[in-house]
């Protein structure tokens, strides 16, 4: 038996994550579980999965509901603080981190001081803080196991290979729902269009990073971290249909890919299970019922966010962690119908060119940086920082 805790268990990954688990019940324990606010979802899961403790990081919503979680014998901690606290509990095996956005860095480390294996879906942790999560991993021994669809493919494409024999690596992008639209209309994109992506149900803030192509700068600089390739070596293909998940290229010129339907279920079981594989009844592919798979060059003038996360990549020290804040403020503020979706890429590039970012050597540091680019971000539309 593996003991989990799930950190943002009442969004798409950690409730995905769940469904793995009550699937896989005879060799997964859920311990921990955590919300921003959303009490009502996590008392389900609690009824459902009886862990010992929660937390609940909206204090307000964490007092109304302790009354409620404790007659059902479960702990309650609030605000960051309590997530801080599950994530460094010490009767886990496994750290699943469904968390978005920056707030997931300090919960990945806490888990890996403590040396678990992080199952890790928030990809901002490596975006931010790619070089310390890397060391702190290395120092204690602990795994990071990634859940995005795309590491998980390039990890499973990796399996039993000699890392000097991989030449590149090449992820997928389905190009989102405007890779067919007119970079001149982007001032009309709503919300409600930015939010339909094509293939994938996820949470909002990945489905707008999806649309700007964002989703996939930020995952190249994710595999850049977890698999210590050259930046030079690590390539993205537009590939529509989302079958695959992404490619790894080896010396002899041979390639392989993994494939599967979109289901965010089956890189969350790998996480959990890995190395091994276990039985499971999701939807299956049948090859005969596709009808083609097919790829292109992804529009880095159309899609600025793809070429700035490389430009921020290349750059180095905190600007992926400026390239990050800038990004989640104007992410959260085109979904707060603020701003408009072509001012995400221009808000974004605007910190990169004016915050500092050069000196980064702690976790402090990188918060300093972000903080920076938030307030940057605002200070040039004239809001308040939420
Ligand atoms: N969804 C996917 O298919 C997918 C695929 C690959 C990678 N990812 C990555 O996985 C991560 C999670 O994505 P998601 O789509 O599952 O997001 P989501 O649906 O928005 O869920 C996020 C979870 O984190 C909680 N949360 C949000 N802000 C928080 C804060 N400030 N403090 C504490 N908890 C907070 C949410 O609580 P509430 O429910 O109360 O809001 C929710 O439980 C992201 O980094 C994303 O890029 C997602």
């Amino acid at each position: 038996m593996k003991r989990l805790s799930v950190l943002g268990s009442t969004g798409s990954i950690g409730s995905n994550t769940l469904r793995v688990a009550a699937a896989l019940r005879d060799q997964f324990e859920v311990a921990y579980l955590t919300t921003h606010r959303n009490a009502r979802l996590l008392l389900q899961q609690v009824r459902e999965f009886r862990p010992r403790a929660v937390a609940i990081f909206d204090e307000t919503v964490a007092s109304a509901h302790t009354v409620e979680f404790r007659k059902l014998g479960v702990e309650v901690y609030g605000g960051f603080p309590g997530l801080l606290e599950i994530s460094r509990q010490q009767d886990v095996d496994i750290v699943v981190n469904a968390l978005v956005g920056a707030i997931g860095l300090q919960p990945t480390l806490n888990a890996l001081r403590k040396g678990r294996r992080v199952a890790l879906a928030n990809k901002e942790t490596l975006v931010l803080g790619g070089k310390l999560v890397m060391q702190k991993a290395s120092q204690v021994g602990a795994e990071i196991i990634p859940i995005d669809s795309e590491h998980s493919a390039l990890l499973q494409c990796l399996a039993g290979e000699e890392a000097n024999a991989v030449r590149k690596m090449v992820l997928t992008a389905s190009g989102g729902p405007f890779r067919e639209r007119a970079a001149g209309d982007f001032q009309n994109v709503t919300v409600d269009e930015a939010l339909n992506h094509p293939n994938w149900d996820m949470g909002p803030k990945i489905t707008i990073d999806s649309a700007t192509l964002m989703n996939k700068g930020l995952e190249v600089i994710e595999a850049f971290w977890l698999f210590g390739l050259d930046i030079s070596a690590i390539e993205v293909v537009v590939h529509p249909q989302s079958i695959i998940h992404s490619f790894v290229e080896f010396e002899d010129c041979s390639i392989k890919a993994q494939l599967g339907l979109p289901d965010m279920r089956v890189p969350i079981q790998y996480a959990l299970t890995y190395p091994e594989r276990r039985p499971a009844e999701f939807p299956r592919l049948d090859f005969t019922q596709l009808s083609e798979l097919t790829f292109e060059q992804p529009d880095f003038e159309k899609f600025r966010c793809l070429d700035l996360a490389f430009q921020a990549l290349r750059a180095g020290g905190a600007a992926p962690a400026v390239l990050n804040a800038a990004n989640e403020e104007a992410v959260s503020l085109f979904l707060s119908r603020k701003i408009k979706f072509d001012q995400v890429p221009a808000l974004v590039e605007d910190a990169l060119t004016n915050c500092d970012y050069n000196s980064c050597s702690s976790v402090e540091d990188l918060l300093r940086y972000d903080t920076c680019a938030r307030e940057h971000v605002h200070r040039a539309l004239g809001t308040p920082l939420g």
